[in-house]
């Protein structure tokens, strides 16, 4: 134990409950956790907090387009987050949710005491709003033409073709995503929050060392353009929680998730029946206990200029550190589905051991803000060269010889108790490259003591003195110390391989594993059996997992092109009864709008006469859904509905489709809906 263990309190940012945990969210919270686990082995008191984060527009409308609660959606989302995280061995203490009572009391708190202190205004704003659907409209929520280029279909803040931001009044021919008509403005009362008041705290805040360098510079910047209110509020519908004194107004969900770190705290000391006072103690504007977030560069400013201010607004105190990484890229490049390197964690789960992934990243990271690239190739070259090549090669070269000629027992001495301290020594140095976030630097050290070890093994040559009875007692000797020096590099390589660790630990009998505890050598005790901690990579297994991260049309909707048959060989002959099986009726679309979430999809409201059906057809690269409206099309109608992850799919409309684009088919001149095609 350290002479004065830290209390501790960590979080990495609450992930939306609308999606997937992919290997780009992984390189957070690996980052937390490893920092996490180094602390809990020095000693000191670490709870660390995660939650959903339940709120805001895209989650109201995912869930109402699968037709469920947004409660019932975040409960599922998050339970899958959870399932990822444990898969990757991410240990939180308490994994909450934003949509809690705790977290509205205390937004609620926050709120009141803002008030009081006259930081919040009011103001009426002018704003997007979609008449039909009845909702005002985030900028998101609004697509149209870019005003730079003239490229179709681009957001409401940014155009994906050639970058430019905008506002969504720009836009050529806007279109709200939900509807799919032409919003209109509507003026608005807004709740802001007066962040210019904390200009000066902000500043002295920053220059205390509390953010890196990077991220101080980022801010100054924002400092001369000058701090302006923030737009805290947001009208009904919206889900999230009610601002009190109003009808239909929420709290923004930036408002409440990082309320949410407080609310999840609060939440694991009352489930676990710790006292509240804990919860002060470390909240209090004058808490000694240190709070530190991990967040990636893009939400740098919610969590360096907001959120300070909101605490000392509110009366708490504010963070020790807000430790910031860049995003990940994939062999060079952004992930992608296309080239399957957009990764879901369950995904990697399927194929690779997490702790490759673990390690891989560790060795990557750095305290800065750049970006980390996870080269599929270099990841499996580099495993295996260091964790299985250096490291647990080591135990196995070692524990064989003293499983079977020493009937599994150690030597009572050391052979070279000089590289022992030398291993224990560096314990020092990699402890504080953890403590900096400098887990590249822990990594190289490690590695380097693991050459050191190999060479002593190289050698002594173990398998020489075995041959001779005279040298044998030498080989326990040797074996002895390339054990305990494998046993420290498992300590340091703890936090990154908790698994491996903990096993190779069980091996050795060693007991828990700690950083004090490497001081002391294993002599004279016994070891188990060696069994293989970690084998190689299988570079077939990242390559299935990325085939399996691929977009795949058909899975994705019924009516994605599949790929033009290159000649009659890529056809199979049918039967004329075979085609006569297919019921292909002329359909009018009613409705056409966009599915959110999805990138491919529209959801299509047909009439074919004698009913209406709904299918989600992938053609929106193609159509824009306003224009589709009206428009007739051929529906196999007799095929079985097809229940997808965004609805059920009554059908598939006929289009032709290939490398030249896609192009819908339909009678030639307006027909009945319903009349049939043979
Ligand atoms: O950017 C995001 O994914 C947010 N859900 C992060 C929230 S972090 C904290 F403030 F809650
Ligand atoms: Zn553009």
């Amino acid at each position: 134990m350290p002479a004065k263990p830290r209390k501790i309190l960590a979080t990495s940012a609450l992930p939306y409950a609308n999606g997937p945990i992919h290997i780009g969210h992984l390189v957070e919270y690996i980052q937390t956790d490893i920092w996490v686990r180094y602390q809990r082995l020095a000693g000191h008191d670490v709870t660390y907090l995660c939650a959903s984060d339940a709120h805001g527009t895209p989650i109201m409308l995912k869930a109402r387009d699968a037709g469920i609660t947004p409660e019932a959606l975040v409960e599922r989302f998050r339970a899958e987050h959870q399932q990822a995280f444990a898969g990757f061995r991410v240990d939180f203490n308490n994994y909450y949710t934003t949509h809690s009572e705790e977290n509205r009391e205390l937004v609620e708190e926050f709120y009141a005491r803002l008030d009081a202190g006259g930081l919040i205004t009011q103001r009426v704003i002018q704003q997007a709003y979609d008449a039909e659907a009845g909702m005002f409209l985030p900028d998101r929520f609004i697509r149209g033409d870019c005003p730079v280029c003239g490229t179709p279909d681009q957001y409401g803040d940014s155009c994906e073709s050639c970058g430019a931001t905008y506002s969504p009044s720009e836009l050529g021919n806007p279109r709200s995503v939900v509807s799919g008509t032409a919003p209109v403005e509507k003026p608005s009362v807004h709740y802001f929050f007066r962040l210019a008041a904390f200009a000066e705290s902000l500043r002295q805040w920053l220059a205390g060392g509390h953010v890196q360098e990077g991220v101080a510079r980022k801010l100054q910047e924002w400092f001369s353009a000058g701090l302006r209110d923030w737009d805290i509020s947001r009208d009904a519908p919206y889900f999230g929680f009610r601002i009190p004194g109003t009808e239909d107004k929420y709290f923004y969900v930036w408002l409440d998730a990082p309320v949410g770190y407080m609310a999840s705290h609060r939440n694991w000391l009352r489930k676990t029946g710790r006292p509240d006072s804990d919860f002060d103690a470390a909240w209090d504007a004058a808490s000694t206990a240190e709070l530190h977030h991990f967040i990636g560069k893009d939400i740098l400013y919610f969590h360096t200029l907001f959120w300070p201010a909101l605490l000392e607004g509110a009366g708490f105190r504010k963070p020790t550190a807000v430790h910031v990484h860049g995003f990940l890229t994939v062999n060079g490049q952004k992930m992608s589905k296309s080239r399957g390197t957009f990764i879901a964690a369950s995904t990697y789960l399927k194929h690779l051991d997490p702790e490759y992934l673990r390690y891989y990243y560790a060795f990557k990271l750095g305290p800065g803000l750049d970006d980390i690239d996870l080269s599929l190739e270099d990841f499996v070259a580099r495993v295996n060269s260091d964790l299985v090549g250096k490291v647990v090669n080591l135990a196995s070269r070692c524990a064989g010889f003293i499983s079977q000629r020493f009937d599994g027992a150690l030597a009572t001495s050391l052979d070279a108790p000089a590289l022992y301290r030398e291993f224990v020594a560096a314990g020092g140095s990699i402890g504080a490259a953890y403590e900096q976030l400098d887990y590249g630097r822990a990594m190289r050290e490690t590695m380097q003591l693991a050459d050191a070890a190999n060479r002593y093994i190289d050698d002594q040559k173990p398998w020489v003195l075995a041959r001779d009875p005279a040298t044998l007692p030498r080989v326990q000797l040797v074996c002895t110390q390339g054990l305990n020096l494998f046993r420290l590099l498992m300590t340091y390589l703890a936090p990154v391989l908790p698994r491996v660790a903990e096993q190779a630990a069980a091996f050795l009998h060693a007991g828990p594993v700690s950083w004090a505890g490497r001081e002391t050598p294993l002599l004279g005790s016994r070891i188990s059996t060696y069994e293989p901690l970690l084998v190689r990579v299988d570079p077939g297994a990242v390559s299935r997992m990325v085939e399996d991260s691929m977009d795949k049309p058909p899975t994705t909707s019924p009516a994605a092109p599949s790929p033009t048959p290159k000649g009659p060989e890529a056809t199979t002959e049918i039967e004329l009864a075979d085609f006569q099986k297919v019921d292909l009726r002329i359909a009018t679309v009613l409705q056409a709008e966009a599915v959110e979430g999805a990138d491919k999809l529209v959801r299509l409201t047909l009439d074919i006469g004698t009913e209406q059906r709904t299918v989600l057809s992938g053609i929106k690269s193609a159509y824009a859904p306003a224009d589709l409206v009206g428009r007739q099309v051929i529906l196999v109608a007799n095929l079985k509905p097809r229940k997808m992850r965004f609805g059920i799919s009554q059908g598939m409309v006929l289009a032709a489709g290939g490398d030249a684009g896609l192009f819908l088919v339909g009678p030639d001149a307006p027909a009945p809906p319903g009349l049939r095609v043979s």
